[in-house]
């Protein structure tokens, strides 16, 4: 198994840009997919989960070309069916590509099994099971239809409002998804809104959508079916979510400064720069413009000191795959920071309240773990250890900048392969922005 020996680090500087989101790499190969003519992504996060939505595409009758680094073009279907899969998809431990595609095939006039890695054929699908049955697809699986391998026959769907139960922009962009192949029209509500990243690039392909935010800011969009989609030239973002285990590492680590080209900060996605500007935190950002109907920025990140933050409701999904960074940051905040309402994070690639509160226990963290979230007293000096990432990526790299900005001993987070999924390039940002 692989593992990394991390030794504490005096400061990060330089100036970096991340690696194409991936939330919106998923979308932007999917929608090529489903559109006429030639996509063509520049930024393309080229890690494990994007790849496998990749071959599944290609599984699925779309040509894939690589033109050259990060940059491929896609020739899609342009509105005929797809072909039926001689084999089974295989989503490996991407969430995301899963319930995504599981959208997709269910309109399809044909039979495909989707299944997925052993971390998420642990992880909850009735949520898009559910629905899709609603809308008239035929979809069977394990466990009652609600765990990976899903067999799916799908066919004429019909579109439903349906409220879901959490804000899971999974759930939301899998029933756009099939509602774009549905009779009428399709509109899912949630309780808050979640990332938006297909509603912006079904836009940029060139379908209507209706959207509407309440004063309670509850949100809700509608899609009518049948729409004709085009394919587009775009360039990908760079990954908030990669980018934040170095804020953390800048933030943390006296002296840095970090400069973070061409990053995206779509608000559903920034909710840890919000938490905290709470904790007293400013960062330096300028706007920079639009990439693929998302806005984009170049932050500066010095080290300082950061305040307790109380973190709840409607913030909540917009931090979600941060969390465990958060915890990180809470061990050196000072005072008592509370992550609540997020129950979700023990359905992830891991239960990423339980890896990372006994994880950081283990380097001398004061957390401890709460149904929902987590509640940290700060600041305490952490120390290296042997940790273990939980087969999760999010949790080998909080782990690695936990290592970084320990105060004495070296730090081996074992079993980091998982970091694949989402970041190949964080293992070199360990040398080339970190100095010793
Ligand atoms: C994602 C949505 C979020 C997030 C995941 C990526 C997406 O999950 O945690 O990493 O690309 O739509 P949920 O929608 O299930 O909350």
């Amino acid at each position: 198994m692989q593992s990394w020996r991390i030794r504490p680090a005096r400061r990060v500087r330089g100036v970096w840009r991340p690696p194409g989101d991936k939330s919106i790499t998923h979308r932007a190969v999917i929608l090529g997919l489903l559109a006429h003519g030639a996509t063509e992504i520049e930024g393309f996060l080229e890690s494990d989960d994007c790849l496998r939505t990749l071959r599944m595409a290609q599984q699925l009758g779309a040509s894939a070309e690589r033109v050259g680094a990060a940059h491929w073009r896609i020739v899609g279907r342009g509105g005929q069916p797809l072909q039926e899969p001689a084999d089974t998809l295989d989503a490996g431990n991407s969430g995301t590509a899963a319930r995504l595609m599981a959208g997709v095939l269910a309109a399809q006039p044909f039979f495909s099994v989707l299944t997925g890695d052993e971390s998420l054929r642990r992880r909850p699908m009735r949520r898009v099971v559910e629905p899709l049955q609603r809308m008239g697809a035929r979809i069977d699986g394990r466990d009652g239809a609600t765990r990976l391998p899903l067999a799916i026959r799908g066919g004429a769907l019909r579109g439903i409002h349906y409220l879901t139960p959490v804000a899971s922009a999974q759930v939301k962009s899998c029933l756009l998804l099939a509602g774009l192949h549905a009779a009428g029209v399709t509109e899912v509500a949630e309780p808050c809104l979640s990332r938006d990243h297909t509603e912006r690039m079904l836009h940029a392909f060139g379908a209507t959508l209706e959207q509407q935010m309440s004063d309670a800011g509850a949100h809700r969009v509608r899609i009518a079916g049948g729409q004709r989609l085009e394919g587009q030239r775009l360039t990908i973002p760079g990954d908030f979510s990669s980018a934040a285990f170095w804020v953390a590492a800048a933030l943390l680590l006296s002296g840095s400064d970090l400069t973070i080209e061409h990053v995206g900060v779509n608000p559903t996605r920034t909710g840890l720069l919000e938490a905290l500007a709470q904790g007293g935190v400013h960062l330096e950002w300028q706007a920079v413009g639009e990439q693929a109907g998302e806005p984009t920025a170049t932050l500066r990140v010095r080290a300082q000191p950061i305040g307790a933050m109380r973190i709840g409701g409607a913030l909540v999904p917009s931090l979600i795959d941060e969390a465990p960074i958060l915890a990180l940051l809470a061990t050196q905040a000072h005072g008592e920071t509370e992550l609540r309402d997020a129950a979700e994070l023990r359905v992830k690639e891991s239960d990423r309240i339980e890896a990372i509160t006994t994880e950081l226990r283990t380097m001398g963290a004061q957390i401890e773990p709460l149904p929902d979230g987590f509640r940290v007293q700060g600041p305490t000096p952490l120390h290296g250890a042997e940790v273990h990432s939980h087969g999760d990526h999010r949790i080998a790299m909080t782990l690695a900048i936990a290592g970084l900005i320990a105060h004495s001993g070296e730090t081996v987070v074992h079993d980091v392969a998982c970091v694949q999924t989402s970041f190949p390039e964080f293992e070199s940002l360990l040398q080339a922005l970190v100095e010793a």
